[in-house]
Parts: C-alpha cells; sequence; structure tokens
C-alpha cells in the first residue's frame, strides 16, 4: 500500500483512521482500539477537542498537575502546570514553599504593548513616502474603526503606527510597525485584522498620491503579521532574604550557598551553553502554566529566547545578586498572554485552570508565568550548586520505569526500599526488577 494518499483532509475521521491504521501497523485493529481509548467519553467534549485542529484522529494526553503554596504579593496561589516532564511540579512546588516563609514571590507587570508589522516593498523617494505617511496616517486608524470599536470600549486599541526605512537591510524595504494593547487578550486575531486593513489602505492611497510617480504608486505589500517579539510586554518576579535566613537541610552554610548559586547564575550570563540550559530550566516552569491556561507556548518560547539575545549573545534571563547580606534572585521575561478568547473559553481544562488562578487578568498571569519560571530555576539552581540534579531526578525518573514495567505494588515497594540507599540508574533499576522476578 502507498504511504501517500490524495484528499485525506475530505475523509471522514473513521476513514482516516482507517487509512492510518492500515498504512502504518501490522495489526490495525491495536492502533485503532488504542487511538479510540484516548476518545474522550463525552461526545460533546471529544467534538470539541476533534475541532481544535485538522485531521484529529485522537487526543495525547499531557498530564495536568499543581504546585500549590505560591505565596505572591501576599497571597497564596496554587499555580495549575500541564507538562510531561517528572520533578517540574515537585521542584516548582517545593520552591513555593521554600520562599513562602522568606517573604514569597513579588511581581510587576513592567508594560504590556504588542507590535504588528506591515512589510512592504517601495521603489521610489523615500522623503516622499514620509510625507504620504504622515498624510494618510489618521487614515489608518479611521479604516480600522470596525475591528478595534469592541477593543477600544474595553480600553485597548492601537497605540500608535510609525513608518520604519529598513533600507539598510534589504533595498527598498520598508514597514509600517504598529503597537497596540490588546488587553485581557493575546490579541493575534485582533493585530492580524487590522495590519490586513492597514496594508489595505496604504495601496489604496498611495494610488491616489498625486506626489507619487506611478512605480511609486505601486507598493508592493510583501505580509502583514503579528510580531511574537515583545520586548515591551515584560513582567518582572523577584524573590530576596538575608542571607542567612536561606538556611535549611540542604543549606547548612547559607553565605557559601548564596555565593554559589549567584556565580551559577553569572555563568549562565556570560557562556551561552550554560544560558540555553539556564533558561530551558525557566521555561519548564512558563511552559507549563501557558500551555495549562490555553496559551500559545511556542508564541511564548519564540519571543523569550529572542529577548534572551537581545544584546547580541544569547544570555541568561534570571539574574541574582547579594547586597547588604541580602540575596536577590529575579527575572524579566516578555510575555504575551490572553485570558479571553481562543482556547481559554472552549478547552474545559483550561477554564479550570483559570478557575484555579482565580479568573485573572492577563497582566495576571504574566506574574503567575513568570513565577513559574522563576521558582523552576531557583529549585534548579539550588539542586545543581548543592546535591546535583541527579539525586532527585533519577528517584522522580524510577516511578516513570516502574510504570514502563507494570511494576506491581509489592514490587513498587522492594523497588523503593532498595534504590533509598543506592544510586538510581535507569540499568540498575532494570536489573533490579529483572532480578525480583526471576526470583518469584
Ligand atoms: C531540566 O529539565 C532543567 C535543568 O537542566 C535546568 C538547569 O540546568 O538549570 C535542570
Amino acid at each position: 500500500m502507498s504511504n501517500a494518499i490524495a484528499g485525506f483532509s475530505k475523509l471522514s475521521q473513521e476513514e482516516k483512521i482507517n487509512w492510518i491504521a492500515n498504512t502504518y501497523f501490522s495489526n490495525p485493529q491495536v492502533a485503532i482500539s488504542l487511538l479510540k481509548s484516548y476518545w474522550n467519553t463525552d461526545e460533546k467534549v471529544q467534538k470539541l477537542h476533534d475541532e481544535f485542529i485538522e485531521n484529529t484522529i485522537s487526543n495525547f494526553y499531557i498530564p495536568l498537575g499543581i504546585a500549590p503554596n505560591f505565596l505572591i504579593n501576599g497571597e497564596y496561589h496554587t499555580i495549575p502546570m500541564a507538562i510531561e516532564e517528572s520533578s517540574v511540579v515537585a521542584a516548582a512546588s517545593k520552591a513555593a514553599k521554600f520562599w513562602s516563609t522568606r517573604g514569597g514571590f513579588k511581581t510587576m507587570v513592567i508594560n504590556t504593548e504588542k507590535i504588528g508589522q506591515v512589510h512592504f516593498i517601495f521603489e521610489g523617494d523615500a522623503l516622499k513616502l514620509e510625507t504620504f505617511f504622515n498624510k494618510i496616517k489618521s487614515h489608518f486608524f479611521i479604516q480600522t474603526e470596525s475591528i478595534t470599536k469592541n477593543m477600544q470600549k474595553r480600553g485597548g486599541g492601537i497605540l500608535d503606527i510609525e513608518l520604519k526605512n529598513k533600507v539598510n537591510l534589504l533595498p527598498n524595504y520598508f514597514q509600517l510597525h504598529a503597537t497596540f494593547d490588546t488587553k485581557d487578550s493575546m490579541g493575534a486575531n485582533f493585530i492580524n485584522s487590522c495590519l490586513e486593513q492597514f496594508a489595505k489602505t496604504l495601496k489604496e492611497e498611495a494610488l491616489l498620491y498625486d506626489a507619487f510617480s506611478e512605480s511609486e504608486k505601486d507598493i508592493e505589500v510583501v505580509m502583514s503579521i503579528l510580531s511574537n517579539y515583545v520586548p515591551n510586554c515584560i513582567v518582572r518576579a523577584e524573590v530576596s532574604c538575608p542571607i542567612d535566613y536561606l538556611v535549611e537541610k540542604h543549606i547548612p552554610n547559607p553565605k557559601a550557598f548564596a555565593e554559589r548559586f549567584v556565580r551559577a547564575v553569572q555563568i549562565a550570563e556570560v557562556e551561552p551553553f550554560r544560558a540555553v540550559t539556564h533558561n530551558k530550566g525557566i521555561m519548564n516552569g512558563v511552559d507549563a502554566v501557558v500551555l495549562a491556561t490555553g496559551n500559545d507556548f511556542r508564541a511564548v518560547e519564540a519571543g523569550i529566547h529572542a529577548y534572551a539575545s537581545r544584546n547580541g549573545t544569547y544570555s541568561s534571563l534570571s539574574h541574582a545578586k547579594i547586597e547588604n547580606d541580602i540575596f536577590t534572585f529575579w527575572l524579566e521575561i516578555p510575555l504575551a498572554l490572553g485570558t479571553v478568547g481562543g482556547l481559554t473559553t472552549l478547552h474545559p481544562l483550561v477554564k479550570l485552570s483559570l478557575e484555579i488562578l482565580q479568573n485573572p487578568s492577563a497582566e495576571e498571569l504574566m506574574q503567575f508565568v513568570a513565577v513559574a519560571g522563576l521558582a523552576q530555576n531557583f529549585a534548579a539552581l539550588r539542586s545543581l550548586t548543592t546535591t546535583g540534579i541527579q539525586d532527585g531526578h533519577m528517584k522522580m525518573h524510577l516511578n516513570n520505569i516502574l510504570n514502563q514495567f507494570e511494576a506491581t505494588e509489592e514490587e513498587r515497594h522492594l523497588i523503593r526500599k532498595h534504590f533509598k540507599h543506592h544510586i538510581v540508574s535507569h540499568s540498575g533499576v532494570v536489573d533490579f526488577i529483572e532480578n525480583l522476578r526471576k526470583l518469584e
């Protein structure tokens, strides 16, 4: 049977499943049963999921966990996290508990500006283009009124539109660079609709502009799209306490710990190989909350990593210092998030996650996400600079191995008891299970 197919999207879901099962599986029935076993038993919920994307054949589960005890700006919160990696939720919860007795997390939204651009080619006199732009600038606002009306009622809208000359980068390349306030929505549809109207206005007005030559009138719009780079949509999260307060079981010498911690952050600030892994740890927290709340983690990832490189070298998103015997650890990240529209009103578990967060505004959600990132980073660095991460990590990994081997309760008990006092390694656990089973 050929692996290529014409008109796949037109097939019914049943036909799609049959095709995939018959094309790629020696036992199609097993594959079909597996796919269907992940369908939601409530047909309405399944239909909802079917329609999120195209060619849906099943659901792909990711666990939803919760990390309680986050003291943020004086109030306790529980943070929902959708993530498949073991240890992450435990680490977040541990960091939350640790900081809850040391002043908690302090957060602040610094700004909330979103960006969109119309990229176009203008072959002509740049000064004339500027005069033209200034003359018709108000038309961009007027002609998008039907799109911006509702957003304006909510206090948002288009903030500004600038003409940018980029001919030093590419011949005849210009932009309309627009900034937006999209309030509690992520705003992608709103921004893109405005931009497409700007592009239309730009082309139409150019045709009517007498000072342009025939070739100048013929503006070529290449594309109109929002930017996921939002360096003016920044949230800050911070923890701090007197060094002596850092003391606990794994931190017998808080001064030495704080100094080593700061050094670990400094390494991530100057060394890209480390910075990437350091920031990956931050993203463990960030992505998990972004996903649980129905936001676009690809957009967030792209924007954050661009921000991490804003000075020309990829660097740490978090920073730490000791000043007057006070340890301070903080991060600032760009986050374009929404708590209305999109998946937030459609996905039942997204709604539930938002409810756990007490139905936050987009600005409040930015703060929760930043806190999750900082907590994760703190937990990772605390382990790395004290016990090393494998200790805790492999204990969590043990569970995955036990599940993989479908260990019985009795086997689990014996294995956990043994590995309390032995280093956990994948092969070590597998050998132990196999030996146990040989004895049975
Ligand atoms: C693992 O998912 C994340 C860490 O590697 C982050 C770090 O190294 O800082 C532990």
